[in-house]
């Protein structure tokens, strides 16, 4: 396994991770169909138009700054991680990026008129905190806007049996906020942000080297062998199927009140 634990708990910590895996499971996500296209939605949904100033929380690679400096006047990219920052400045040499924390973000009030946070929330011990800090540095009308997956939507492929659901239970459980995706609107609402809207897009996976890479299934199933001995035959079993497995990703939305 390249990370210790596993690929959320890696993603709490990425200065800590190997940086090449995290990388390609951010590049293999960014790649798939379903990956654009709720990319896309949470794009057109900032509303970003000339002269505008943007932010991507938790940001990563930078893919998703550039994106948005193409519609509007600013675009700024911030994450905890050093690596992936220093990374973003590599890939994205034209866009401004901070090594920031989610819970402090360096921006005075009110400097943003749109601000976004991708799959992050859901590895942040207090992701209230951290849309709140989003709401505080949107200006009053701002879009505020938030795309998590929700793990109770998670779906491991192949005939109904107890030790595919005690797969996908594992799974789950390495996230910090396994249903961030339900939570959203509340979160959002209490940080003051009004006319909240919300979509959802069906993220599969297809064949087992992808599912594995981005859902650690076969680590998954190796951690269950004490309780079931037939994991192993499951795992060539799910292997030599068609492998797939798949999460609801929610992109949830509003202005600054
Ligand atoms: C799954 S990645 C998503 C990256 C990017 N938003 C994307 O869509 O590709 C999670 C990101 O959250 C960042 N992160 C984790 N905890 C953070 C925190 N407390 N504050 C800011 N960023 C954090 C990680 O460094 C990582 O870049």
């Amino acid at each position: 396994m390249p990370n210790p634990e596993s690929l959320p708990a890696a993603f709490r910590d990425v200065d800590a991770a190997a940086p090449d895996h995290i990388v390609r499971c951010l590049d293999t996500l960014q790649a798939m169909p379903a990956g654009r296209a709720y990319k896309a939605l949470a794009l057109d949904a900032l509303g970003l138009t000339p002269g505008m100033a943007a932010l991507d929380v938790a940001c990563g690679l930078g893919d998703d700054v550039a994106r948005m400096a193409e519609r509007c006047g600013r675009a700024v990219g911030a994450d905890a991680s050093r690596t992936l920052i220093d990374r973003a400045r590599v890939r994205h040499p034209n866009h401004e990026f901070v090594v920031a924390d989610g819970t402090a973000l360096p921006f005075p009030d009110a400097s943003f008129d749109a601000v976004r946070i991708d799959r992050s929330l859901q590895h942040i011990a207090d992701p209230g905190r951290v849309v709140r800090e989003m709401a505080r540095v949107a200006r009053p009308g701002g879009v505020v806007l938030c795309a998590e997956p929700d793990w109770g939507t998670y779906l491991v492929g192949g005939p109904h049996s107890d030790l595919t659901g005690r797969v996908e239970h594992d799974w789950i459980r390495t996230f910090r906020n396994p249903w961030i995706g339900r939570e959203l609107s509340s979160l959002l609402a209490a940080a003051g942000v009004i006319d909240r809207r919300a979509e959802g897009v069906w993220l599969p996976t297809r064949g087992f080297a992808e599912t594995d890479l981005l859902f650690e299934v076969e680590a998954t199933a190796r951690r269950l062998v004490g309780h079931f001995p037939d994991a192993p035959a499951w795992l060539d079993a799910y292997r030599a199927g068609e492998a797939t497995a798949g999460v609801l990703i929610l992109v949830v939305w509003g202005r600054k009140g």
